[in-house]
């Protein structure tokens, strides 16, 4: 197996120990917003393939903005099942490191919880306030302080697929308080809840702090085009949040696209839609090249490497090789197969994920989900699934 896979990466004050990531991938199975024992199962069973980073799934700051009826809540009250479901990564990867993605679902909350939006004049979810969007900001803050006492490494800041930070980036954000309008305005939520984390942080300087987006969501308005009314592609001002990041001394982007509930075919390609995954990779290329020219220290995180099947390991030695990204993020792939890493090290065979939409599906009907191909829970679950 290639060693550039195994070559160690200096993020911060750590070391992951390999180049590959397992993302955020979301089980909804928590058990009142606490990790159950059945998430704590499949993080352990993750932990066993020896994952350089570990991406614990999409995590609210708070109750009323769950995607998924399931879904995790970081709060005071389920600290210490956080806690548990660390300790028992660590127990099996000693080595890897350890994330929590935080985020509010915000317009594509589900509807057993509280859909709000940002946008003036959208018929349907509730438009929040600006002193609403403060009091979201404090429970990011919060939130990061409860990640760093549940003995995380660091956390994902979620700007990605359409949630609440997603929304607040895009040019069709054109709210007239501080919030919306210009490009200042619409980093204002990230940057001021980044400096607030910091300046709590002192005695853990160490903690890594960087974010997921969508370089391009695909719709008019969405990040990744010039302005409210275009839906061409351009990544300019996508590269100017990512040297925003930069500039707040975050770690990490880990580049995604989409918004998976309107354009999920650019988020996760399938079979069918596999040439889009394409795009992704020259999105984290893009995003590199200009790290590198402007002689930046964030790493990149390329997203979607389940699509390429038993090809990733080339595209990955690729990408990596010519220093198009810094490490490898899998999705599906994690649910497919847990111990992908450690397999691939040891050279064994792999059971690689189909792209067959079955993990989607059970989440869109808000099931527990999972690989219904190699796992015999979710495969039943898929088998009494009515849609
Ligand atoms: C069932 C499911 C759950 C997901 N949960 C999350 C999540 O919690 N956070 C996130 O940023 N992305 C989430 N994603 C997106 C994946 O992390 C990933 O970006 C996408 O599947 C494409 O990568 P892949 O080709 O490696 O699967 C999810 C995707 C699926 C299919």
């Amino acid at each position: 197996m290639n060693s550039i896979f195994f070559e160690p990466l200096a993020l911060k004050n750590k070391t992951v120990p390999n180049r590959f990531l397992a993302q955020a991938m979301e089980g909804n199975d928590g058990e009142k917003g606490g990790p159950s024992e059945r998430t704590i199962d499949r993080y352990r069973e993750l932990a066993k393939g020896g994952w350089g980073i570990t991406v614990i799934e999409a995590t609210s700051v708070w109750e009323t903005s769950l995607a998924r009826v399931n879904g995790l809540i970081l709060n005071k009250k389920n600290l210490n099942s956080f806690k548990r479901l660390i300790d028992e990564l660590r127990r099996r990867n000693s080595e890897g490191l350890v994330f929590i993605q935080l985020t509010h679902s915000g317009e594509r909350s589900g509807k057993f919880s509280e859909i709000v939006t940002l946008t003036p004049g959208k018929a349907g979810p509730r438009y929040l306030s600006s002193d609403e969007i403060e009091r979201i900001k404090d429970a990011f803050v919060e939130a990061a302080l409860l990640a760093v006492e549940a003995g995380a490494d660091g956390i994902d800041f979620k700007m990605c697929h359409g949630y609440f930070c997603g929304e607040m980036l895009r040019p069709a954000n054109t709210r007239d308080d501080k919030w919306g309008g210009g490009l200042a305005n619409r980093t204002r939520f990230f940057r001021e809840a980044l400096a607030e984390i910091k300046a709590c942080l002192k005695d853990t300087a160490g903690f890594i702090m960087g974010s997921r987006v969508s370089m391009y969501e695909g719709i008019r308005g969405g990040c990744g085009t010039a302005g409210r009314d275009e839906i061409i592609e351009d990544l300019s001002e996508m590269l100017d949040v990512v040297r925003c990041m930069d500039d707040l001394g975050m770690d990490f982007v880990n580049v995604s696209a989409g918004i998976p509930a309107l354009t999920g075919a650019i988020t996760r390609p399938t079979e069918s839609s596999k040439y889009l995954v394409y795009h992704q990779l020259r999105y984290a290329k893009t995003v590199k090249d200009m790290i590198q020219k402007e002689k930046r220290s964030l790493k990149v995180i390329g997203s979607a490497y389940s699509t390429f099947k038993e090809d990733a390991p080339v595209i990955m030695e690729e990408m990596l090789g010519k220093s198009y990204v810094d490490l490898c993020g899998f999705g599906r792939q994690i649910f497919a197969d847990p111990l992908m890493p450690e397999k691939l090290r040891r050279g064994e065979k792999v059971h690689w994920c189909l792209l067959c939409s079955g993990c989607s599906k059970l989440m869109a009907a808000q099931m527990n989900d999972g690989c219904i191909i190699y796992n015999p829970y979710y495969r039943e679950a898929n088998r009494n699934f009515k849609a």
